[in-house]
């Protein structure tokens, strides 16, 4: 009696588990499926990792998505779905879905996959961090050195403040840069000649990239082409973030053509100037600070630390070209 009264009970159950390992709670053609984002993600205008943003979503807030289409390959994943709320979430970025929504849902049209951008071309005054979000604790996607050429596609003024402006901007390379850090700016000229990035989450570059890739802080021979080693941060709220200003601490303080006191000195700063720095460079245990002048003043001529904790300072070596390192096997 208990065996067949537990073969009913499985008989009765069998609707509603088959539904679970299929996930068709509902039947095919859905006017929606409920999607849940496995990691912090956008939103998006259009499905691409480039278009603007619409609204940012959380690890675990779910959505209704109503219908797929096809975008960026995010670690070999090219569909996307559109939400509810009018824009597109990467398929990859959401927890994963037993049916398929390529036949659940249907498809978004042939103008769904079109990508809207505006651009602009800029070019960078200073050594430059790119980073996956415009904040201090974002991954670093690229070490960008002076003078190189970027192409702009949007701008925020949510990012971290550096020195006085909180305007960053996206690149074509998928990460963001400081304003300040250009020549100029088409935000200074003209907010209206590109678009607002919308509502940028915190995001991790780990998350997309495929899991065997994943930059290790362990690893001490990442392979080729990899991100470079993410710099040391500190979790300090007011930590500044380069570029850093800091206030010269000895009456006079030599800015030199290279990081050795016997190197030429190039220019003066007084006592209490304000000097801004690109990058740090240690010398046989004695720190040296780039300034946006392009030459070296010894850190101990600085009120600051720009070497310690507080800061986060990237290494100037970051920014040279690895062809030129000449320390290939
Ligand atoms: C589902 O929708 C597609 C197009 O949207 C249609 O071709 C197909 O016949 C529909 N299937 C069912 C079972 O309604
Ligand atoms: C999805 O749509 C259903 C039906 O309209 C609604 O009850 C539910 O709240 C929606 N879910 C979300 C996350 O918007
Ligand atoms: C850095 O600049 C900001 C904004 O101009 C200013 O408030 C701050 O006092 C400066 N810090 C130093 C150390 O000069
Ligand atoms: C490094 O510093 C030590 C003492 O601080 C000094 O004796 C040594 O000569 C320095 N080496 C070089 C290469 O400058």
């Amino acid at each position: 009696m208990g065996r067949s009264t537990t073969l009913l009970r499985f008989w009765l159950l069998l609707p509603y588990v088959s539904s679970l390992l299929f996930g068709r709670v509902h039947a095919a053609n859905e006017s929606y499926i409920t999607a849940q984002a496995e990691y912090n993600t956008e939103c998006k205008t259009c499905p691409h990792s480039l278009c603007t943003n619409k609204v940012a979503y959380e690890y675990e807030d779910v959505f209704n998505a109503t219908c797929w289409t096809r975008g960026t390959a995010i670690v070999g994943d090219n569909l996307w779905l559109k939400s509810e709320a009018g824009c597109y979430v990467a398929e990859y970025d959401t927890v994963e879905y037993t049916g398929d929504y390529t036949s659940d849902l249907p498809y978004c049209g042939r103008a769904s996959e079109k990508q809207h951008l505006t651009l602009a071309d800029a070019t960078l005054a200073y050594k430059t961090e790119c980073s996956v979000c415009p904040s201090i604790n974002c991954d670093v996607a690229a070490y960008l050195p002076e003078d190189t050429d970027v192409t702009l596609t949007c701008w925020t003024d949510q990012g971290q403040v550096i020195i006085d402006d909180p305007y960053w901007l996206k690149t074509t390379n998928n990460c963001y840069i400081a304003e300040k850090n250009l020549y100029s700016s088409p935000i200074a000229a003209d907010k209206s000649r590109l678009d607002p990035c919308g509502p940028i989450p915190f995001l991790e570059l780990a998350n997309h990239l495929p899991p065997e890739a994943s930059p290790s802080p362990e690893d001490p021979n990442p392979p080729e082409n990899s991100t470079p080693e993410i710099a040391p941060r500190s979790p300090h709220p007011l930590t500044p973030t380069y570029l850093i200003n800091v206030t010269v601490g000895t009456e006079y303080a030599p800015c030199r053509s290279c990081a050795r006191e016997t190197c030429r000195e190039e220019r003066t700063y007084e006592f209490n100037q304000e000097v801004w720095l690109q990058c740090l460079v240690e010398n046989n245990g004695t720190w040296w600070s780039e300034t946006t002048d392009f030459c070296y003043v010894a850190n101990k001529d600085f009120w600051e630390s720009p070497e310690g904790d507080y800061y986060r300072n990237p290494l100037c070596e970051y920014f040279e070209d690895p062809e030129d390192e000449g320390d290939d096997d």
